[in-house]
């Protein structure tokens, strides 16, 4: 490349670019217009030479012919990928047969009169437009190249118009956006804290907020009544395709509404902001399924209810039966579900039966058993331990006909519900049950309030420990405090939980006598959120709220299965950000200001 070593490099000067690389059209032929861009690809005939010329919007293509810009042309030689150039010259309809139907501007191409050459490049380490893709690894090191390709580009789009969206409803429906503190306290969502060490206090940190949890309910205490803010969170916690350390929510609080209030305000903005990006009409209200009922009927908290497959409980119908596998099920007082697969006897080979059942038991089950349906009623082994009359009545309640099949699990039965509920999503993609562009909506409610956490011999918050017990529920806090449910809400996209709220407790007792449950006692309480339990005690209105997962929704509405394709620089799964290098060392002299000492392993 010696001859463009000496190359000499344009400046832009006084030219104005007249139009995007996407937007010409047969309309436009005859105009003379100045475009800018990156090559993205050229081909040199040597008296003509062609390139296509690439912006965010797409690419026209270019063609230097000597017989109408000869400098132009003599110019245009050195030309490689990714150079940057601008171009002046005239839309002329393509060559009849040259036509690309393919792009947009496929009827036209521009035929030059001048160039003005912006900047050339190194080689890159992949091809921006190749067909042939690098590594993941390559690819985040290298990420604003690889943000340079339409396909990835449009999804930041679909991601500004969608907060665009989100804004423009809520500011329109009386919400107002305050910013609160990333420098800030531990707060209450159960991952780990980022910390941020003080250099004027040290030996004492900031913890990077979470969530704006504890801040958006002192704006209610302050009268804000209804607040939002596109946030970005903070977590420490394991990383998968849905999660980042940090993230960006949709977070919202409102005064003197329950539940309702905060459900009708999510489902319009759900609404609107399918009927704005992608022209779809959700319908209204979405199905509100209680917790309890979304893990025996699918297994998991977060449905995905594209499709049927719903786990049936048959565990009164077999109570009876002396097949092995139930009986001792049943005796250690657990549960006998269910899938109706239909069309399953031929859909589903041995081989994948196989498969299924390896899975079930990798999920912790004792097997997975299979029933076909013949004309002739039950083909399986366990065909002959059942009586005539409990088959048929199992047969009744799955609704079977010939040709269907069913599978079941015969175990505890929150292991029978969660290991049918993966089932039931592995058969979805076997089956190909899903189709595609297809959004199906479910809020979860009345979650369990507390669990028990095995590891610390205590009892955790499900949601948060501001969240409200059900009213009914208040009597059980103290006798069968497991019992007791939540006033939370989750809403799911397609098996994929997008958001999660509650109603919080705005009364001083009610708090306490929660965080005695939580074994957090007064000084602890008061050492982590003192400053909010004093607030509670100023007037506190009732209040609610929720926090939609942004990043997760966009992934969902631009079809991509991970968080990372929708977020511009991404950290890996070890959270770390390969383009700039973070998290890395500091020098000695930045820790001793800090009054931070490593302990070298
Ligand atoms: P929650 O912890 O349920 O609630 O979070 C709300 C939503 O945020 C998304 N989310 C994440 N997205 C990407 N990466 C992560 N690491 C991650 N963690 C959570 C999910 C989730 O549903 N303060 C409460 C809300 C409230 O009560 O108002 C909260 O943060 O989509």
């Amino acid at each position: 490349m010696k001859e463009t070593d000496e190359l000499q490099i344009d400046s832009l000067g006084d030219w104005k670019r007249t139009h995007d690389c996407g937007s010409l059209t047969g309309a436009d032929v005859g105009c003379e217009v100045l475009l800018m861009g990156w090559v993205n690809s050229r081909r040199d005939l040597g008296s003509l030479i062609f390139i296509d010329l690439r912006d965010r919007e797409g690419i026209t293509q270019i063609v230097f012919d000597p017989n109408i810009g000869p400098a132009a042309h003599q110019r245009a030689h050195v030309l490689r990928n990714e150079w940057v150039c601008a171009v002046r010259g005239t839309v002329s309809p393509r060559l009849k047969g040259q036509e690309n139907p393919k792009l947009p501007t496929g009827e036209i191409e521009v035929k030059a009169s001048e160039i003005r050459i912006l900047n050339r490049t190194e080689t890159p380490p992949f091809q921006v437009d190749g067909s042939v893709d690098a590594s993941e690894t390559l690819r985040l090191k290298y990420r604003y190249l690889e943000l340079r390709r339409k396909r990835v580009f449009e999804n930041f789009r679909r991601r500004h118009l969608m907060t665009a969206c989100v804004r423009d409803y809520l500011n329109r429906t009386g919400f107002i956006d305050v910013e609160t503190p990333y420098l800030t306290k531990s707060t209450p969502e159960g991952a780990r804290d980022y910390l941020v060490p003080s250099r004027v206090s040290k030996g004492h940190f900031y913890a990077l907020p979470q969530s704006p949890q504890l801040f958006k309910q002192l704006l209610m205490v302050s009268g804000f009544d209804k607040y939002y803010q596109i946030v970005r969170c903070f977590r420490d916690e394991d990383l998968r395709a849905d999660r980042q350390p940090e993230f960006t929510q949709i977070d919202l609080e409102m005064s003197f509404v329950n539940e309702d209030g905060v459900i009708a305000v999510v489902e319009g903005m759900l609404h609107e902001l399918f009927h704005t990006i992608i022209g779809m009409e959700i319908s209204l209200p979405i199905p509100r399924l209680e917790y309890h009922d979304a893990m025996e009927r699918f297994g998991t908290d977060r449905p995905d209810m594209r499709f049927g497959l719903e786990i049936v409980e048959v565990t009164d119908l077999a109570r009876e039966s002396e097949f092995q596998v139930f009986k001792e099920a049943i005796e250690k007082d657990g549960a006998i579900k269910a899938i109706r697969v239909e069309g399953g006897a031929a859909a589903i080979s041995r081989k994948q039966l196989d498969e299924l059942s390896r899975q079930a038991v990798s999920l912790g089950a004792r097997g997975l058993l299979s029933i076909k349906i013949g004309g002739e009623g039950w083909q399986s082994s366990m065909s002959k331990f059942l009586k005539e009359e409990t088959k048929g009545a199992i047969d009744l309640r799955m609704g079977v006909k010939p040709g269907d099949m069913i599978l079941l699990v015969a175990d505890r039965r929150k292991t029978a519900n969660q290991v049918l509920g993966q089932i039931r999503l592995e058969l979805s993609k076997r089956l190909n049950l899903i189709k595609p562009g297809e959004y199906r909506l479910v809020w979860i409610t009345k979650f369990p309030l507390l669990e028990y956490n095995e590891a610390e011999g205590r009892l955790d918050a499900v949601h948060h420990p501001f969240t409200s017990p059900l009213d009914e529920d208040l009597p059980l806090l103290e006798r069968q405090p497991e019992n007791a449910r939540a006033r939370a809400y989750d809403i799911v996209l397609n098996g994929s939980e997008i958001g999660g709220g509650s109603v919080r407790i705005h009364n001083t007792s009610l708090q306490e006598r929660i965080f005695r449950l939580l074994g957090i006692s007064k000084e602890q309480a008061d050492m982590k959120f003192g400053f909010f339990l004093e607030a509670l005690r100023y007037g506190a209105p009732p209040h609610a709220g929720i926090a939609l997962g942004l990043d997760r929704l966009v992934a969902i509405m631009c079809g991509v299965d991970s968080i990372r394709e929708v977020i511009a620089f991404p950290k890996t799964a070890t959270a770390s950000c390969l383009l700039s290098d973070a998290p890395s060392k500091v020098d000695s002299a930045q820790l001793e200001e800090l009054g931070i000492r490593l302990i070298e392993d």
